[in-house]
Protein backbone atom coordinates (compact mmCIF):
# COMPACT_ATOMS: atom_id res chain seq x y z
CA UNK A 1 0.00 0.00 0.00
CA UNK A 2 0.69 3.76 -0.07
CA UNK A 3 0.07 5.55 2.63
CA UNK A 4 -0.15 9.42 2.86
CA UNK A 5 -0.12 10.80 6.72
CA UNK A 6 -1.17 14.26 7.56
CA UNK A 7 0.17 16.02 9.87
CA UNK A 8 3.59 16.84 11.62
CA UNK A 9 3.56 16.29 15.51
CA UNK A 10 4.52 13.80 18.31
CA UNK A 11 1.38 11.84 17.36
CA UNK A 12 1.83 11.78 13.34
CA UNK A 13 5.27 10.02 14.18
CA UNK A 14 4.02 7.94 16.74
CA UNK A 15 1.44 6.70 13.87
CA UNK A 16 4.25 6.90 10.76
CA UNK A 17 6.68 4.72 13.22
CA UNK A 18 3.55 1.89 14.04
CA UNK A 19 2.48 2.39 10.15
CA UNK A 20 6.13 2.18 8.55
CA UNK A 21 6.48 -1.40 10.66
CA UNK A 22 3.31 -3.17 8.54
CA UNK A 23 4.23 -5.45 6.27
CA UNK A 24 1.52 -4.23 3.93
CA UNK A 25 2.99 -0.52 4.00
CA UNK A 26 5.41 -0.07 0.55
CA UNK A 27 5.84 3.55 0.88
CA UNK A 28 4.91 6.04 3.08
CA UNK A 29 4.76 9.23 2.66
CA UNK A 30 3.73 12.30 5.84
CA UNK A 31 2.44 15.80 4.79
CA UNK A 32 4.30 18.23 6.54
CA UNK A 33 6.28 16.04 8.61
CA UNK A 34 9.26 16.91 10.71
CA UNK A 35 12.88 16.04 11.45
CA UNK A 36 11.54 12.92 13.43
CA UNK A 37 9.57 11.29 10.77
CA UNK A 38 12.18 11.83 8.06
CA UNK A 39 13.90 8.58 9.87
CA UNK A 40 10.33 6.65 8.90
CA UNK A 41 8.55 8.26 5.54
CA UNK A 42 8.99 10.59 3.04
CA UNK A 43 8.20 14.42 4.26
CA UNK A 44 6.26 16.46 1.69
CA UNK A 45 6.25 20.14 1.79
CA UNK A 46 2.34 20.61 1.99
CA UNK A 47 1.08 21.84 4.80
CA UNK A 48 -2.02 19.66 7.07
CA UNK A 49 -4.81 22.35 6.27
CA UNK A 50 -4.04 22.65 2.31
CA UNK A 51 -7.04 20.36 1.12
CA UNK A 52 -6.60 20.97 -2.31
CA UNK A 53 -3.17 20.42 -2.22
CA UNK A 54 -3.10 17.03 -0.08
CA UNK A 55 -5.98 15.84 -2.47
CA UNK A 56 -3.60 16.93 -5.81
CA UNK A 57 -0.88 14.89 -3.70
CA UNK A 58 -2.73 11.83 -3.28
CA UNK A 59 -4.51 12.05 -6.48
CA UNK A 60 -1.04 12.55 -8.48
CA UNK A 61 0.58 9.58 -6.21
CA UNK A 62 -2.38 7.14 -6.43
CA UNK A 63 -2.30 6.59 -2.40
CA UNK A 64 -4.27 3.55 -1.17
CA UNK A 65 -4.84 5.15 2.27
CA UNK A 66 -4.91 8.30 3.73
CA UNK A 67 -4.49 8.79 7.15
CA UNK A 68 -5.31 12.14 8.99
CA UNK A 69 -3.47 12.98 12.50
CA UNK A 70 -5.00 16.42 13.28
CA UNK A 71 -8.58 17.80 13.77
CA UNK A 72 -8.25 20.90 11.41
CA UNK A 73 -8.09 18.82 7.85
CA UNK A 74 -11.21 16.93 9.05
CA UNK A 75 -13.14 20.33 10.32
CA UNK A 76 -12.19 21.19 6.58
CA UNK A 77 -13.50 18.33 4.52
CA UNK A 78 -10.25 16.52 3.55
CA UNK A 79 -11.73 12.95 4.10
CA UNK A 80 -14.76 14.35 2.03
CA UNK A 81 -12.49 15.57 -1.13
CA UNK A 82 -10.82 12.03 -0.93
CA UNK A 83 -14.22 10.46 -0.83
CA UNK A 84 -14.95 12.36 -4.31
CA UNK A 85 -12.05 11.16 -5.79
CA UNK A 86 -12.05 7.31 -4.91
CA UNK A 87 -9.41 8.05 -2.17
CA UNK A 88 -10.05 5.73 1.15
CA UNK A 89 -9.22 7.89 5.00
CA UNK A 90 -8.70 7.04 7.99
CA UNK A 91 -10.87 10.07 9.53
CA UNK A 92 -14.64 11.35 10.23
CA UNK A 93 -15.79 13.35 6.96
CA UNK A 94 -16.62 17.34 7.93
CA UNK A 95 -20.08 16.39 9.21
CA UNK A 96 -18.90 13.52 11.77
CA UNK A 97 -16.21 15.82 12.76
CA UNK A 98 -18.68 18.22 14.06
CA UNK A 99 -18.23 16.16 17.36
CA UNK A 100 -15.25 17.90 17.88
CA UNK A 101 -15.68 21.10 16.13
CA UNK A 102 -18.55 22.42 17.49
CA UNK A 103 -19.10 21.63 21.42
CA UNK A 104 -22.75 22.72 20.73
CA UNK A 105 -23.14 20.05 18.25
CA UNK A 106 -21.32 17.40 20.71
CA UNK A 107 -23.76 18.42 23.62
CA UNK A 108 -27.07 18.21 21.50
CA UNK A 109 -25.77 14.68 20.66
CA UNK A 110 -25.54 13.82 24.03
CA UNK A 111 -28.89 15.60 25.02
CA UNK A 112 -30.48 13.50 22.48
CA UNK A 113 -29.00 10.15 22.94
CA UNK A 114 -28.75 10.27 26.74
CA UNK A 115 -25.45 10.01 27.33
CA UNK A 116 -23.84 11.32 30.60
CA UNK A 117 -22.26 14.80 30.34
CA UNK A 118 -22.25 18.19 32.80
CA UNK A 119 -26.00 20.02 32.10
CA UNK A 120 -25.66 22.94 29.78
CA UNK A 121 -27.08 25.79 27.66
CA UNK A 122 -26.11 26.98 24.18
CA UNK A 123 -25.78 30.94 24.11
CA UNK A 124 -24.51 33.65 21.11
CA UNK A 125 -26.27 36.44 23.21
CA UNK A 126 -24.83 38.32 26.19
CA UNK A 127 -27.66 38.59 28.52
CA UNK A 128 -29.39 35.22 27.86
CA UNK A 129 -25.37 33.57 29.05
CA UNK A 130 -25.45 35.84 31.97
CA UNK A 131 -29.37 35.45 33.17
CA UNK A 132 -27.93 31.02 33.11
CA UNK A 133 -24.78 31.86 35.12
CA UNK A 134 -26.86 33.65 37.50
CA UNK A 135 -29.43 30.78 38.27
CA UNK A 136 -26.21 28.23 38.02
CA UNK A 137 -23.83 30.06 40.25
CA UNK A 138 -19.69 29.54 40.59
CA UNK A 139 -17.75 27.76 39.45
CA UNK A 140 -18.88 27.18 36.14
CA UNK A 141 -17.52 26.40 32.55
CA UNK A 142 -17.80 28.44 29.52
CA UNK A 143 -16.64 27.23 26.28
CA UNK A 144 -16.10 28.72 22.88
CA UNK A 145 -18.51 26.57 20.58
CA UNK A 146 -15.09 26.32 18.01
CA UNK A 147 -12.38 24.51 17.55
CA UNK A 148 -9.77 26.93 19.61
CA UNK A 149 -6.46 24.82 19.93
CA UNK A 150 -7.46 23.43 23.15
CA UNK A 151 -7.76 26.67 24.81
CA UNK A 152 -11.48 27.86 24.72
CA UNK A 153 -12.36 26.52 27.59
CA UNK A 154 -12.39 28.89 30.95
CA UNK A 155 -13.39 27.49 34.05
CA UNK A 156 -14.62 30.76 35.56
CA UNK A 157 -14.40 30.86 39.63
CA UNK A 158 -16.06 33.82 40.26
CA UNK A 159 -19.35 35.95 38.50
CA UNK A 160 -17.34 38.64 37.87
CA UNK A 161 -15.21 36.84 35.50
CA UNK A 162 -17.88 34.10 34.06
CA UNK A 163 -19.32 37.64 32.91
CA UNK A 164 -16.24 38.34 31.32
CA UNK A 165 -15.35 35.48 29.78
CA UNK A 166 -18.64 35.45 28.20
CA UNK A 167 -18.23 38.84 27.12
CA UNK A 168 -15.05 38.60 25.25
CA UNK A 169 -15.97 35.24 23.44
CA UNK A 170 -19.26 36.28 22.12
CA UNK A 171 -17.80 39.81 21.66
CA UNK A 172 -15.37 37.96 19.06
CA UNK A 173 -12.36 39.32 20.62
CA UNK A 174 -11.17 35.90 22.22
CA UNK A 175 -11.50 33.29 20.09
CA UNK A 176 -13.06 35.06 16.52
CA UNK A 177 -15.33 32.84 15.14
CA UNK A 178 -14.88 29.86 17.49
CA UNK A 179 -16.54 32.18 19.96
CA UNK A 180 -19.27 33.64 18.41
CA UNK A 181 -21.60 30.86 19.97
CA UNK A 182 -21.06 29.42 23.60
CA UNK A 183 -21.83 26.34 25.65
CA UNK A 184 -22.14 27.10 29.54
CA UNK A 185 -21.90 24.10 31.49
CA UNK A 186 -21.84 22.70 35.33
CA UNK A 187 -18.86 22.39 36.88
CA UNK A 188 -17.89 18.51 37.48
CA UNK A 189 -15.09 17.67 40.22
CA UNK A 190 -13.33 14.23 39.45
CA UNK A 191 -10.37 13.27 38.09
CA UNK A 192 -9.63 12.93 34.01
CA UNK A 193 -9.29 10.27 31.80
CA UNK A 194 -8.60 9.76 27.80
CA UNK A 195 -10.50 6.40 26.21
CA UNK A 196 -10.16 6.16 22.29
CA UNK A 197 -12.14 3.79 20.01
CA UNK A 198 -11.93 3.22 16.83
CA UNK A 199 -15.05 3.33 14.35
CA UNK A 200 -15.88 2.51 10.91
CA UNK A 201 -19.43 4.18 10.76
CA UNK A 202 -21.48 1.24 12.36
CA UNK A 203 -18.97 -0.95 13.77
CA UNK A 204 -16.33 -0.39 17.02
CA UNK A 205 -12.99 -1.27 18.46
CA UNK A 206 -12.49 -0.64 21.84
CA UNK A 207 -8.35 0.62 22.06
CA UNK A 208 -7.33 1.78 25.37
CA UNK A 209 -7.42 4.64 27.51
CA UNK A 210 -4.28 7.30 28.88
CA UNK A 211 -4.18 10.02 30.90
CA UNK A 212 -2.53 13.30 30.00
CA UNK A 213 -1.57 16.53 31.57
CA UNK A 214 -2.21 19.40 30.61
CA UNK A 215 -0.92 22.30 32.75
CA UNK A 216 2.66 23.75 31.70
CA UNK A 217 3.73 23.20 35.18
CA UNK A 218 4.52 20.41 37.84
CA UNK A 219 1.28 19.71 40.33
CA UNK A 220 -1.05 20.15 37.43
CA UNK A 221 -0.49 23.50 37.65
CA UNK A 222 0.22 27.22 35.36
CA UNK A 223 -1.69 27.74 32.11
CA UNK A 224 -3.11 24.93 30.04
CA UNK A 225 -1.35 23.41 27.07
CA UNK A 226 -1.48 20.79 24.30
CA UNK A 227 -0.14 18.15 26.42
CA UNK A 228 3.14 17.94 28.52
CA UNK A 229 2.47 14.72 29.00
CA UNK A 230 0.71 11.36 29.04
CA UNK A 231 0.95 7.69 30.18
CA UNK A 232 -1.34 4.50 29.36
CA UNK A 233 -3.47 3.07 30.72
CA UNK A 234 -4.73 5.44 33.22
CA UNK A 235 -4.51 4.14 36.77
CA UNK A 236 -8.20 5.17 37.14
CA UNK A 237 -9.29 2.50 34.80
CA UNK A 238 -11.22 -0.70 35.29
CA UNK A 239 -13.06 -3.56 33.94
CA UNK A 240 -16.17 -2.13 35.54
CA UNK A 241 -15.50 1.28 34.54
CA UNK A 242 -14.62 0.81 31.06
CA UNK A 243 -17.91 -1.18 30.87
CA UNK A 244 -19.80 2.15 31.73
CA UNK A 245 -17.75 4.21 29.32
CA UNK A 246 -18.24 1.62 26.55
CA UNK A 247 -22.16 1.29 27.23
CA UNK A 248 -22.80 4.82 28.17
CA UNK A 249 -20.76 6.78 25.93
CA UNK A 250 -18.87 5.19 23.16
CA UNK A 251 -22.05 2.91 21.63
CA UNK A 252 -24.57 5.40 21.89
CA UNK A 253 -22.27 7.99 20.90
CA UNK A 254 -21.82 5.65 17.43
CA UNK A 255 -24.79 4.67 17.30
CA UNK A 256 -26.13 7.95 17.41
CA UNK A 257 -24.42 9.43 14.31
CA UNK A 258 -25.57 6.77 12.24
CA UNK A 259 -29.31 7.94 13.49
CA UNK A 260 -28.50 11.06 12.42
CA UNK A 261 -27.49 10.62 9.12
CA UNK A 262 -23.72 11.50 9.61
CA UNK A 263 -21.52 8.06 10.87
CA UNK A 264 -18.48 8.28 12.47
CA UNK A 265 -15.29 6.68 11.20
CA UNK A 266 -12.17 7.06 12.33
CA UNK A 267 -10.92 7.27 16.21
CA UNK A 268 -13.71 9.04 18.51
CA UNK A 269 -11.26 10.47 21.38
CA UNK A 270 -13.74 10.76 24.55
CA UNK A 271 -12.26 13.42 27.43
CA UNK A 272 -14.29 11.86 30.44
CA UNK A 273 -14.84 13.14 33.78
CA UNK A 274 -14.50 10.32 36.51
CA UNK A 275 -16.69 11.33 39.35
CA UNK A 276 -17.65 9.16 42.31
CA UNK A 277 -16.99 6.01 39.73
CA UNK A 278 -19.22 7.72 37.50
CA UNK A 279 -17.78 8.16 33.98
CA UNK A 280 -19.13 11.62 32.34
CA UNK A 281 -18.54 12.58 28.92
CA UNK A 282 -16.12 16.26 29.00
CA UNK A 283 -15.84 15.94 25.20
CA UNK A 284 -15.61 13.83 22.28
CA UNK A 285 -12.36 14.76 19.84
CA UNK A 286 -12.30 13.35 16.40
CA UNK A 287 -8.67 12.26 16.18
CA UNK A 288 -6.20 10.63 18.41
CA UNK A 289 -4.66 12.59 21.21
CA UNK A 290 -1.24 14.26 21.23
CA UNK A 291 1.37 13.29 23.75
CA UNK A 292 -1.36 9.90 24.25
CA UNK A 293 -0.95 8.54 20.58
CA UNK A 294 2.56 8.37 21.18
CA UNK A 295 1.97 5.86 24.46
CA UNK A 296 -0.88 4.12 22.52
CA UNK A 297 1.46 3.02 19.55
CA UNK A 298 4.37 2.03 22.11
CA UNK A 299 1.82 -0.49 23.52
CA UNK A 300 -0.34 -1.84 20.65
CA UNK A 301 0.54 -4.77 19.25
CA UNK A 302 -0.81 -6.40 15.70
CA UNK A 303 -0.72 -4.26 12.24
CA UNK A 304 -1.99 -0.63 12.88
CA UNK A 305 -1.74 -0.20 8.96
CA UNK A 306 -4.39 -2.82 8.85
CA UNK A 307 -6.68 -1.92 11.62
CA UNK A 308 -6.74 1.91 10.16
CA UNK A 309 -7.57 0.85 6.89
CA UNK A 310 -10.47 -1.56 7.69
CA UNK A 311 -11.53 0.99 9.79
CA UNK A 312 -11.65 3.74 7.07
CA UNK A 313 -13.30 1.04 4.63
CA UNK A 314 -16.04 -0.03 6.85
CA UNK A 315 -14.55 -3.71 7.88
CA UNK A 316 -13.42 -3.60 11.47
CA UNK A 317 -15.12 -6.58 12.17
CA UNK A 318 -12.40 -8.42 9.91
CA UNK A 319 -9.88 -7.35 12.14
CA UNK A 320 -10.90 -7.25 15.49
CA UNK A 321 -8.95 -10.19 16.84
CA UNK A 322 -6.32 -8.49 15.38
CA UNK A 323 -4.96 -6.21 18.00
CA UNK A 324 -4.00 -6.32 21.44
CA UNK A 325 -2.22 -4.34 24.56
CA UNK A 326 0.66 -4.67 25.91
CA UNK A 327 0.44 -5.29 29.51
CA UNK A 328 3.30 -2.79 30.11
CA UNK A 329 2.81 0.63 30.96
CA UNK A 330 4.37 3.25 28.71
CA UNK A 331 4.37 6.73 29.25
CA UNK A 332 5.69 10.20 27.72
CA UNK A 333 7.20 13.35 28.74
CA UNK A 334 6.89 16.43 26.76
CA UNK A 335 9.99 18.20 25.98
CA UNK A 336 9.10 21.97 25.11
CA UNK A 337 10.48 25.02 24.24
CA UNK A 338 11.72 27.30 27.68
CA UNK A 339 8.62 29.59 27.64
CA UNK A 340 5.98 27.27 26.03
CA UNK A 341 3.34 28.09 26.14
CA UNK A 342 4.04 31.72 26.22
CA UNK A 343 6.50 32.72 23.40
CA UNK A 344 9.73 31.06 23.28
CA UNK A 345 12.83 31.07 20.63
CA UNK A 346 12.83 29.03 17.59
CA UNK A 347 16.01 27.76 15.67
CA UNK A 348 17.80 26.31 19.17
CA UNK A 349 20.36 23.00 18.55
CA UNK A 350 19.07 19.61 20.13
CA UNK A 351 22.09 17.39 20.71
CA UNK A 352 22.30 13.99 21.97
CA UNK A 353 18.90 12.46 20.37
CA UNK A 354 21.05 9.63 19.00
CA UNK A 355 22.41 8.44 22.17
CA UNK A 356 18.87 8.56 23.96
CA UNK A 357 17.62 6.32 21.07
CA UNK A 358 20.16 3.73 22.48
CA UNK A 359 18.36 3.79 25.65
CA UNK A 360 16.29 0.02 25.85
CA UNK A 361 12.70 0.67 25.54
CA UNK A 362 13.14 4.38 25.09
CA UNK A 363 11.54 5.78 21.97
CA UNK A 364 12.12 9.38 21.39
CA UNK A 365 8.95 11.09 18.86
CA UNK A 366 9.92 14.47 17.52
CA UNK A 367 6.98 17.26 17.35
CA UNK A 368 8.28 20.31 16.31
CA UNK A 369 11.65 19.85 14.86
CA UNK A 370 13.53 20.76 11.75
CA UNK A 371 17.33 20.13 10.08
CA UNK A 372 19.39 23.43 9.92
CA UNK A 373 21.49 24.03 7.08
CA UNK A 374 24.42 22.67 9.08
CA UNK A 375 22.22 18.80 9.66
CA UNK A 376 21.29 19.65 12.95
CA UNK A 377 17.74 18.95 14.65
CA UNK A 378 16.47 22.40 15.95
CA UNK A 379 12.88 23.21 17.38
CA UNK A 380 10.54 25.13 15.04
CA UNK A 381 7.21 24.68 17.38
CA UNK A 382 6.52 25.07 21.24
CA UNK A 383 6.47 21.00 22.21
CA UNK A 384 9.11 19.56 20.59
CA UNK A 385 10.00 16.19 21.75
CA UNK A 386 8.14 13.16 23.32
CA UNK A 387 10.59 10.89 25.19
CA UNK A 388 8.26 7.66 25.62
CA UNK A 389 9.10 4.97 27.22
CA UNK A 390 7.65 1.20 28.35
CA UNK A 391 8.17 -0.74 31.72
CA UNK A 392 6.13 -3.53 33.49
CA UNK A 393 4.46 -0.42 35.64
CA UNK A 394 4.23 3.21 35.56
CA UNK A 395 7.12 3.76 37.76
CA UNK A 396 9.23 1.97 35.43
CA UNK A 397 8.24 3.53 32.22
CA UNK A 398 8.73 7.03 34.25
CA UNK A 399 11.62 6.12 35.63
CA UNK A 400 12.97 5.06 31.60
CA UNK A 401 11.64 8.05 30.23
CA UNK A 402 13.39 10.30 31.99
CA UNK A 403 16.36 8.94 31.93
CA UNK A 404 15.69 9.87 28.28
CA UNK A 405 15.11 13.76 29.02
CA UNK A 406 18.03 13.73 31.34
CA UNK A 407 20.51 12.43 28.41
CA UNK A 408 18.98 15.22 25.76
CA UNK A 409 21.44 18.27 25.64
CA UNK A 410 18.97 21.10 25.13
CA UNK A 411 19.63 24.01 26.93
CA UNK A 412 16.73 25.91 25.82
CA UNK A 413 14.14 23.05 26.63
CA UNK A 414 12.04 22.17 29.59
CA UNK A 415 9.99 19.28 30.58
CA UNK A 416 7.67 18.73 33.40
CA UNK A 417 9.28 16.45 36.05
CA UNK A 418 6.46 14.83 37.65
CA UNK A 419 4.35 13.35 34.75
CA UNK A 420 2.18 10.41 36.00
CA UNK A 421 2.46 11.33 39.29
CA UNK A 422 -1.26 10.17 39.65
CA UNK A 423 -0.45 6.72 39.15
CA UNK A 424 3.10 6.27 40.48
P1 LIG B 1 -11.82 20.58 26.79
O1 LIG B 1 -11.11 21.52 25.84
O2 LIG B 1 -13.28 20.46 26.58
O3 LIG B 1 -11.07 19.29 26.97
O4 LIG B 1 -11.66 21.26 28.21
C1 LIG B 1 -10.39 21.54 28.72
C2 LIG B 1 -10.33 21.14 30.16
O5 LIG B 1 -11.27 21.90 30.92
C3 LIG B 1 -10.74 19.70 30.40
O6 LIG B 1 -9.69 18.83 30.17
C4 LIG B 1 -11.15 19.76 31.85
O7 LIG B 1 -10.01 19.72 32.68
C5 LIG B 1 -11.77 21.12 31.98
N1 LIG B 1 -13.23 21.01 31.87
C6 LIG B 1 -13.98 21.06 30.72
N2 LIG B 1 -15.28 20.94 31.01
C7 LIG B 1 -15.38 20.79 32.34
C8 LIG B 1 -16.47 20.63 33.25
N3 LIG B 1 -17.74 20.61 32.84
N4 LIG B 1 -16.19 20.52 34.57
C9 LIG B 1 -14.90 20.56 35.01
N5 LIG B 1 -13.84 20.73 34.21
C10 LIG B 1 -14.06 20.85 32.90
N1 LIG C 1 -3.60 15.91 24.67
C1 LIG C 1 -4.90 16.41 24.41
C2 LIG C 1 -5.28 16.50 23.01
O1 LIG C 1 -4.64 15.96 22.12
O2 LIG C 1 -6.30 17.11 22.73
Amino acid sequence: MKVLLIGSGGREHALAWAIAQSENCDQLYCAPGNAGIESCADCVDIAADDVEALVAFARDNAIDLVVVGPEQPLVLGVVDRLKEIGIPAFGPNKAAAQIEGSKGFMKDLCAKYDIPTAAYARFSDVDGAKAFIDAQGVPIVIKADGLAAGKGVIIAETLAQAYETVEDMLSGNAFGEAGHEIVVEQFLDGEELSYFALADGESILPLTSAQDHKRVHDGDQGPNTGGMGAYSPAHLMNDALEEKILTRIIEPTIAGMVKDGHPFTGVLFAGIMVVDDEPFLIEHNARFGDPECQTLMLRMQGDVLAVLDAAAKGQLDAVKDQVSWSSDSALCVVMAANGYPGAYQKNTVINNLDDTAEIKNVTVFHAGTAKNDAGEIVNIGGRVLGVTATGKDVQEAQRRAYMGVNKIDWPDGFSRTDIGWRAV
